[in-house]
């Protein structure tokens, strides 16, 4: 069974998302470790709750980020974690982690890409007067929120919605298709050729 790693910084309701569906028997791999760069991140509660390691690493601590990832890398070793996910995670991953990790890392990110990519991609989407918008898990790489898609997902945007209406329709959809990526990933079903990701049925 795959061990997986979850990274976050925040609420956490995609790593509840991705627990869900371990415990139902979705998807078939286990969280060995939960790591948060913030201390009071109720992902970390949400986790301990589950039985799961939840660890605080504080990036402070470090003189370097190549540094405070070198520590990340060595708990993911230790916790023989197969796949890496961000699920608000508030970081820019960087060389350390991902050349360790090359194609293992997923990412949630709450818009249909390449568009608005960043911070509160929500809000830019809404702002915009986009008629459709939607979510992305896709493959970390150096560029932000620019590797190889794995799945999307729309959400209409109604007349009446609101910044917030409509980021709780996205996160939604973000709970359904983060689990479904890390399904694909763990039953060896995805390819990354070239920026694309093949899916095998
Ligand atoms: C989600 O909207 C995700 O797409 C983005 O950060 C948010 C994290 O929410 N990357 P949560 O901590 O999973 O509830």
């Amino acid at each position: 069974m795959m061990n997986i790693a979850v990274l976050v910084s925040g609420r956490g309701s995609n790593l509840q998302a991705i627990i869900d569906n371990i415990e139902t028997g979705c998807l078939k791999a286990k969280i060995s470790v939960v790591i948060s760069d913030i201390d009071n991140a109720y992902a970390l509660i949400r986790a301990k709750k589950h039985g799961i390691q939840a660890v605080f690493i504080n990036p402070k601590n470090f003189a370097t980020k190549e540094l405070y990832e070198k520590e990340l890398l060595s708990l993911l070793k230790q916790k023989e974690a197969g796949l890496v996910l961000l699920a608000g995670y508030m970081r820019v991953v960087g060389d350390t982690l991902l050349s360790a990790f090359r194609n293992r890392i997923l990412n949630i990110h709450p818009a249909l890409l390449p568009s608005f990519p960043g911070l509160k991609a929500q809000k830019q989407a809404f702002d915009y007067g986009v008629k459709v918008a939607g979510c992305t898990v896709h493959f970390v790489d150096e560029k932000l929120d620019g590797g190889p898609i794995i799945l999307q997902r729309c959400v209409e945007v109604k007349e009446d919605d609101t910044e917030e209406t409509l980021a709780a329709r996205i996160l939604e959809q973000e709970h359904t298709i983060y689990p479904e990526a890390v399904k694909l990933f763990v039953e060896d079903r995805l390819r990354v050729e070239g920026h694309k990701v093949i899916i095998i049925n």
